[in-house]
């Protein structure tokens, strides 16, 4: 016997088939609705209310005397008689005033009861159906939605993808050609012409990296973002990476600090993305901070993991902010007068080449005080350190 299936009334054992209480008789499908309707109105279970059929017709006399049972003259009678003796301190249901007046019988009463609690449980029925039905009918509009919202990406990433090869050719005949004049091909060049070539150059190489990070985003949202997996020392990339970014931390007075443990275990993922999520980092921290700050990167080993930290003293993000920033096209200074500039599209990026590693980007900021972005991946173990391969 399970301690669950015990009567409410006498407490004794019940089976799970009864109906009612093998011991005092109790109606136990009604003992649950009232049950039902007790938590639907939020009532205390138990003794302080007594759990009788009757609680469930909330106006049993008008129903008694629409079917005829009793006359209005016979419910006033019995209505008085029991706020006389609720006066006085017995309780007694209306039912059992118009029994103890003779003006209806037990079974009549029983009947009267048991019909509206029927009634009652059809109309839960039917009210159950209709939120069910409508339950469906709008599962059925958030579905196609959702399709929608998945085409309409579809569309977008396949539109950026498309749109970012067009710019390419175009681009890459400009760079060509500016490439050639700057060495002379097409004549000798002056010095203020070659300073123009270089800011051309410089322009189209930003262009060039915004296509890329087009192509990298639309490939991502397509869910064909590929790795090429290989065995790399993280911190060599990242003592490359420091170096590359050196003349824009200078240019903006800003203290590079690269601390890289150089006798690290290496790691097994894509060379290239996860250089591009060191530079993210460190444009990013570069970008949001002030002449005279510090921004340091740091590369080390703990229980198991190489850590890539990337700690500035810039503008920080607000806490309730921080969710945002890896939405893609996604900046917090969304003014048309942007002060930092770029689209919104570095750290978007980054978490999805991350999430391909199986890793994750790390967020820890202050407002006014900076912001600390780091991800760790797995070192590999020592046979592999040692040049053995899997
Ligand atoms: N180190 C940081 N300090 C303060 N805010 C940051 C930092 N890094 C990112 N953010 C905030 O998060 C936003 C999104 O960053 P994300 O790198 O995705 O875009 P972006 O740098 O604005 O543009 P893009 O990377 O495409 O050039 C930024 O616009 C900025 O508001
Ligand atoms: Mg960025």
């Amino acid at each position: 016997m399970v301690d669950a299936f015990i009567c409410p009334r006498c407490h004794q054992p019940l089976r799970t088939e009864d109906r009612f209480c093998q011991q005092c008789g109790l109606d136990l499908a009604i003992e649950a609705t009232i049950g039902e309707l007790l938590a639907e109105y939020n009532l205390p279970a138990g003794s302080e209310v007594p759990l009788e059929p009757e609680i469930l017709i909330s106006r049993l006399g008008e129903t008694l005397v629409a079917q005829g049972k009793i006359s209005p003259q016979q419910l006033e009678i019995a209505l008085k008689y029991q706020a006389d003796q609720n006066a006085q301190g017995r309780l007694v249901r209306l039912g059992q005033a118009l029994v103890e007046f003779g003006f209806l019988d037990e079974s009549s009463l029983d009947e009267a009861i048991t019909l509206q609690i029927l009634q009652l449980q059809q109309a839960l029925k039917r009210a159950n159906q209709e939120l069910e039905r409508r339950v469906e009918q709008r599962t059925k509009e958030l579905r196609q939605a959702l399709l929608r919202v998945s085409e309409l990406n579809q569309v977008k990433a396949n539109f950026i993808a498309n749109v970012s090869h067009e710019l390419r050719t175009p681009l890459a005949l400009l760079r060509g050609y500016l490439d050639m004049m700057k060495e002379g091909a097409f004549g000798e060049i002056t010095d203020e012409q070659a300073q123009v070539l270089d800011a051309l150059l410089r322009s189209a190489t930003r262009l060039e990296k915004l296509i890329d990070d087009l192509l990298l985003f639309a490939y991502a949202e397509r869910g064909e973002l590929t790795l090429t997996l290989s065995k790399v020392r993280l911190q060599e990339i990242a003592g490359q990476i420091v170096e590359s970014h050196r003349y824009a931390a200078q240019a903006k007075g800003i203290r590079l600090e690269a601390r890289i443990e150089q006798d690290l275990p290496s790691v097994h993922c894509d060379r290239e993305r996860i250089a591009w999520v060191m530079s993210e980092l460190i444009n990013n921290a570069i970008k949001f901070s002030s002449s005279g700050g510090k921004v340091s990167i740091t590369v080390y080993h703990q229980q198991g993991l190489i850590t890539v930290a990337v700690q500035d003293q810039g503008i920080g993000i607000p806490a309730k902010r921080l969710q945002e920033i890896f939405e893609p096209f996604h900046q917090l200074d969304g003014s048309t007068t942007r002060r930092y500039g770029g689209t919104g599209l570095g750290l978007a990026l980054a978490t999805r080449i991350l999430e391909a590693h199986g890793c994750q980007l790390r967020v820890e900021s202050e407002v006014g005080k900076g912001s600390l972005f780091e991800f760790s991946l797995p070192a590999l173990e020592e046979e592999h350190f040692n040049g053995s391969s899997r």
